[in-house]
């Protein structure tokens, strides 16, 4: 565990590795080991914890956790950090907290009109309103803040599931608004559902190029929304996830052969990403997949 622990740091914290890395190439250990992690963390109310498991000199801004639908009943939520050492800053959304709220998204997807998004194309209604709710929360200036504090940093924006989503809408934000130069994001998506149109998913690649659409076996998620789109890239794992499995990086957008092949596809599958459960890291993430 300590030599896990200890190669962690040690290549976080090499110079030449991470720093102000953006991820061109789809890198199995890096997402593992410290964007998976990170991601699992924000279904906690204490993000810091695995934060910190990973860099020493992690800094949470602030978690953002606000009621995100119109029943009132629902919240939506993501997290603000950094870490200097790495020159990194780190924008994490949650997922759905229950079933209720995936029902309520479905009814809400499947019932309005998509919104106009502001970089290009039209997106989910849910997912657009809820990122704005987080926004106006004070992470629109927080990320103004913080970007302006730290230019040169790279920018890593993750989430699962809804959070995916809100991750992808959040990435296309900060590049429309110019907050951090789109060369230096990194988007990386666990189980993302489609999220806006065909213009919208075209926008996305032209604009994020590095982004990464990680899809586990048969995830039912990414293929569940029907009229939407996805954007690239997918990277396909068609196994456990478990260290030193392989994946697949797909064709361009809703590629057949990936995720969406096959049959019986399944909530197993999108609640179990690396081979451990998306809420593995709430209470911090020594015991990473490695
Ligand atoms: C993945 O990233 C780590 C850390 O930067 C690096 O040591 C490793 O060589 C990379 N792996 C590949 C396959 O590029
Ligand atoms: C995915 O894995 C299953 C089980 O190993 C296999 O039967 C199937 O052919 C694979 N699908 C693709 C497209 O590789």
């Amino acid at each position: 565990m300590i030599g896990v622990i200890l190669f962690v740091c040690v290549y976080i914290y090499s110079p030449n590795s991470v720093n102000s890395y953006v991820m061109t190439n789809y890198n199995d250990s890096v997402v593992r080991r410290v964007v998976y992690p990170l991601t699992s963390a924000s279904y906690g109310t204490t993000p810091e914890l695995c934060l910190k498991d990973i860099f020493a000199d992690g800094q949470l801004v602030r978690q953002y956790t606000v009621l995100c639908d119109r029943t009132q009943k629902h919240t939506c939520s993501g997290y603000l950090a950094y870490s200097t050492s790495a020159q990194a800053i780190f924008l994490v959304f949650r997922g759905s907290s229950s079933t209720e709220q995936v029902n309520e998204e479905f009814l809400e997807t499947v019932t309005t009109f998509p919104i106009s998004f502001p970089l290009g194309g039209r997106v989910n209604p849910y997912f657009f309103k809820a990122l704005q709710i987080i926004l106006t929360s004070g992470l629109e200036q927080d990320l103004i803040y913080i970007t302006k504090l730290l230019p040169g940093f790279s920018l890593w924006v993750s989430g699962h599931s809804l959070g995916a989503g809100l991750a992808s809408l959040a990435a296309g934000h900060i590049a429309y608004k110019g907050y951090v130069p789109p060369s230096q994001i990194t988007l990386i998506t666990f189980g993302q559902p489609r999220t806006g149109n065909y213009v919208f998913a075209k926008t996305i690649d032209k604009v994020i190029p590095n982004t990464w659409r990680v899809t586990h076996r048969k995830d039912l998620v990414p293929v569940i929304v029907p009229l939407y789109a996805h954007h690239n890239r997918e990277v396909w794992y068609n196994n456990s996830m478990a260290p030193g499995q392989p994946f697949v990086i797909c064709g361009t957008d809703d590629d057949q052969e990936c995720v969406m092949s096959g049959s019986g596809h399944n909530w197993d599958d999108h609640s179990n990403y690396f081979n451990v459960d998306s809420y593995f890291a709430v209470n911090g993430c020594k015991n990473i997949p490695h």
